[in-house]
């Protein structure tokens, strides 16, 4: 079989890797020449762990094919997977421009026997959509939806192990082609994790076999439902701050009941990213389309934006003011294991403390590039936690990054004027923190 994704961000770029180093023939087609073009001489435009071995693995056995034209790739492809990105609107819900220019260019090239896959986010009822486009143009390619749960510093590992493999429609061709197209992956899973160097997992290996709308819908609701713990994890956090109970302590408990389980209950400056803000804030939207009050969302969605403030306030209170202090942002990705700053909550407190006159200064070990564009033009980027550290009142730790758990404390204290740490992501070990003689201080942990 050939294969093409359209759209090489950070979902497709690591689909189209994964299959092509599975010996599967794959056009990555991609329109964006900053992205394209790195993409042929073998580079991500993204750091993530394993994927630039993919790569180099499909371009040098032929597998992978970088290209901009769908004219080259669409007639030769057998399945054709819609990997697009969709950005937010303004109001908050999705922009759906891409996913209908994708599928309507795709339809000129695609004939009846094509199966096209949906597996970009979209709201529920864009494929009823989309097969009409189908039909009332020649092409009549038979559409499915296959939405991916894979978390960006963990991509290709998600991509090769999974608990679920989500088939939305009934067309026993898409069907099948889909369940093939992954046997051929799964087959050689740990000879693909060698290659990028990680570490085969257990997962379940579910595959769920739904409607098309039921398939939107998972995606759509698993993505809110884990924002919604971590949302709950942070509303705990303000009243263990406020009562002196520690977060970790209470999470910790709540999780070890199974019906709960602990996962996505960690505490500290909220959810960021390419996925949760926007899937929480396209649901919203789409309920609203439907009749259907979805308050409790807005709720969730309305406490994270709150932690980025929250966090500001707290250290506000502990320095006494912010005007005039000096505060180091280490942490600037969204979450530790990528350089994507999308939503970047580290980046939103860096910014906050310079709007209140604090001298901030930034660094993380991925992101400081892609970071830059997002500060306020007063931030000074170091090129190390130490140089950003170097004279600061206070340290906050915004992106539970390895070496920021690994920092030589004592070394740290001596670079700094004063003694606060601020563990915004709950990442540090708070004993031996406030062992080298620091203040510490967390979501949900001051006590
Ligand atoms: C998410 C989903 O996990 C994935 O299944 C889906 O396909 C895409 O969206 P991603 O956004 O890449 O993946 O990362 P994830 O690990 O889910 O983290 C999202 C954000 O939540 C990060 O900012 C992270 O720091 C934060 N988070 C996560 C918490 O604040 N607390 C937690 O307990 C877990």
């Amino acid at each position: 079989m050939t294969v093409t994704f359209l759209g090489c961000g950070y979902l497709g770029l690591t689909y189209a890797a994964v299959f092509a180093a599975a010996g599967i023939k794959t056009y990555a087609v991609e329109l964006n020449p900053d992205r394209l073009n790195p993409l042929k001489q073998g580079k991500a435009f993204f750091f993530e762990e394993g994927l630039e071995e993919l790569i180099s693995v499909g371009l040098k056995n032929g597998k992978l094919i970088p290209t901009d034209s769908y004219k080259d790739s669409i007639p030769n492809s057998d399945v054709v997977f819609s990997s697009v990105g969709t950005p937010d609107n303004p109001d908050g819900s999705p922009n759906l421009d891409y996913i209908y220019a994708a599928a309507n260019e795709a339809a000129k090239y695609m004939s009846p026997k094509t199966i096209f896959v949906q597996k970009s986010t979209v709201p529920v009822g864009t494929g009823s959509k989309i097969i009409t486009l189908f039909d009332d143009n020649d092409s009549k390619a038979i559409y499915m939806s296959s939405p991916e749960f894979l978390a960006e510093s963990t991509s290709v590992r998600d991509v090769l192990y999974y608990d679920r493999l989500v088939i939305g429609g009934t067309d026993k061709k898409g069907t099948d082609a889909i369940l093939k197209l992954h046997e051929t992956v799964d087959n050689q899973r740990d000879q693909i994790a060698k290659i990028a160097g990680i570490k085969p997992v257990k997962r379940l290996d579910e595959r769920v076999f739904v409607s098309i709308k039921s398939a939107e819908l998972i995606k759509a609701a698993a993505n809110s439902f884990l924002a919604l713990k971590i949302s709950f994890a942070n509303s705990i956090a303000k009243l263990a701050d406020a009562s002196g109970a520690d977060i970790v302590e209470v999470m910790d408990g709540v999780g070890i009941d199974q019906r709960i389980g602990r996962a996505f209950l960690n505490a500290g400056r909220g959810y960021g990213g390419g996925c949760f803000p926007k899937d929480v804030s396209g649901l919203i939207h789409s309920a609203s389309d439907y009749g259907v009050d979805l308050s409790i969302m807005e709720a969730a969605q309305e406490l994270n934006e709150s932690m980025p403030g929250y966090i500001a306030n707290r250290i506000k209170q502990i320095l006494g003011g912010l005007k005039g202090k000096k505060i180091a942002v280490l942490g600037l990705s969204f979450k530790a294991g990528t350089s994507d700053v999308r939503q970047s909550p580290g980046i939103k407190i860096a910014n906050l403390l310079d709007i209140a006159g604090s001298s901030v200064s930034v660094y993380d070990p991925h992101a400081n590039g892609e970071a830059k564009k997002d500060l306020r033009s007063g931030i000074k980027i170091g090129q190390s936690a130490l140089e950003a550290a170097d004279d600061a009142n206070a340290v906050i730790i915004a992106t539970a990054w390895p070496e920021f758990r690994d920092l030589d404390f004592s070394q740290l204290k001596q670079t700094m004027l004063g003694t606060l740490i601020y563990d915004a992501d709950n990442a540090l070990d708070k004993d031996q923190v406030k062992k080298e003689g620091f203040v510490f201080s967390a979501p949900g942990r001051s006590a």
